[in-house]
């Protein structure tokens, strides 16, 4: 459509690493085709935005954006407006009828189509949605080795896509479908390429990395096969879910120099009643047995998780129980969310009579004391020797750098004219505050 004349595309990316992620993909697909991107808008022949429906706040970060482009387009129609992504797949019949602008809509299992469409389609047909069985073989037909993920030394790779696990309050299994693991030797293959082209660190990405499975292989198999592989300094994997972590995984954590210890596990609630209505499969004392092992296999693990309050009917006892829990396991980093409803989703339909004014004041409260919990846990650090991956310069001083440490928390390093990005260097920590640790190269 836009043949003999320069094709620049503006992609916006909401929402989890996995979007991240898909965008790469997209990228690469839309530049093997001779396109270029551009951070304008208003500039492009293309505008696309891979959506996120987690909370209604994203949706509506999201829409602000679409509307804005809608109206960038009304100036000059030939642009085509095209959203992808969770939201695509949740609304995509009203985003189209309620802002005619949008060209069409993919959810995230049609991303591959849409260089087609952009050059064959825009016929009749808007919305490419639907979620049954067959997108489990769209996805293993979509199976590119991703390549502009190594602009960078730090890579994503998608492990499974998905989920099933249909925790009462997530719109994620709605608008992901069922899982759907992707064969080892095409992770593999995609690892090692890659590092071929100097990626140093690479996260494994899944909804619930922990339930992967092909044959007899499980999440910790692919761990330390991928640890095998020549080059790559650094894995990590997000996100595990506390019902499918095991003493294997955290021993072969302990066991492969190359993953980083490093454990995202979202407890969600301090309330065993509020995680039987999450619908989580796990209670806390279940949660803090598993830690206790892994903290005996991994002494240094830094341990980060997400929380939620004011699911509803949680009365003020529950909320101070996720507080207390917060305070006793000692999370090195959380996400904290105040609940927001999803229409379709289980949670949805439970008698929910808390106001927003409550969700906001316990969010505010757990906030307040995560961020003590953090202070403490990285002032603990200080004094200690730590491993520095650069990868980049330091926001606050742009003439020192800064890197993450095995934990995967942000080091500035003090003194650092010699070092550049890619260099894993041993520092001592000498200042500490709830994000961010100072050190100096030894
Ligand atoms: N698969 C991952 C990520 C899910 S979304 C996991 O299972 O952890 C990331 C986080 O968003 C969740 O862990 C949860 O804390 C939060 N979240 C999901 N749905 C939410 C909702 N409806 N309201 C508030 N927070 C939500
Ligand atoms: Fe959502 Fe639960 Fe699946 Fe995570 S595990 S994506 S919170 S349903
Ligand atoms: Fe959002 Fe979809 Fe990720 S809903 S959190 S972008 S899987």
């Amino acid at each position: 459509m836009v043949d003999g004349q320069e094709k620049l595309f503006h992609l916006r990316t909401f929402g989890c690493q996995m979007n991240e992620y898909d965008s790469d993909l997209l990228t690469d697909l839309l530049v093997s085709k001779g396109w270029k991107k551009t951070g304008e808008p208003s500039r492009s022949n293309l505008i696309i935005y891979n959506t996120c429906s987690v909370r209604e706040k994203a949706e509506q970060r999201a829409l602000a954006h679409i509307r804005n482009s809608a109206a960038i387009k009304q100036q000059k129609p030939d642009i085509k407006l095209i959203v992808i992504g969770c939201m695509a797949q949740r609304v995509g019949e009203y985003l189209v009828e309620s802002c005619p602008e949008i060209d069409f809509v993919l959810g995230p299992d049609y991303l591959y189509m849409l260089p087609d469409l952009v050059y064959n389609g825009f016929s009749s047909e808007k919305v490419y949605t639907s979620l049954a069985e067959s997108s489990k073989e769209l996805r293993e037909l979509f199976n590119p080795s991703i390549i502009s993920g190594a602009k960078d030394i730090s890579a994503f790779v998608a492990i499974s896509r998905g989920c099933e696990n249909f925790c009462s309050y997530c719109i994620v299994p709605h608008v992901r479908g069922p899982v759907g693991n992707r064969k080892s030797k095409d992770i593999m293959g995609e690892v090692k390429a890659l590092v071929s082209h100097g990626v140093m660190e690479i996260t494994f990405l899944g909804q619930n990395v922990n339930a992967y499975r092909e044959g007899d292989t499980d999440f910790a198999d692919l761990l330390r096969m991928a640890g095998e592989i020549e080059g790559l300094k650094r894995i990590r994997f997000t996100t595990s879910h506390p019902k499918d972590v095991s003493e294997k995984l955290f021993a072969v954590m302990a066991e492969i120099p190359a993953v980083c210890e490093h454990l995202h596990l979202p407890l969600q609630s301090g309330s065993d009643r509020i995680l039987s209505l999450m619908n989580r499969g796990y209670s806390l004392r279940q949660y803090k047995d598993s830690i206790d092992i892994a903290r005996d296999l991994m002494p240094d693990l830094c341990l980060t998780t997400d929380l939620i309050a004011g699911f509803p009917t949680e009365t003020e006892e529950e909320f101070e129980m996720t507080l207390r829990a917060v305070e006793e396991i000692g999370f090195d980093a959380a996400f904290m969310f105040r609940y927001s409803n999803r229409p379709g989703t289980a949670a949805a339909k439970i008698e929910d009579y808390l106001t927003d004014e409550v969700r906001i004041k316990r969010l505010n409260k757990l906030i307040r004391l995560q961020q003590n919990c953090a202070r403490q846990s990285n002032q603990r650090l200080l004094g200690n020797l730590s491993e520095v991956l650069i990868d980049g310069k330091s926001k606050k001083d742009s003439s020192e750098l800064k890197g993450k440490d095995r934990g995967g928390r942000t080091v500035v390093v003090k003194n650092s004219r010699n070092l550049k990005v890619g260099d894993i260097i041993n520092v001592k920590i000498n200042q500490a505050d709830s994000w961010t640790l100072t050190a100096e190269q030894l």
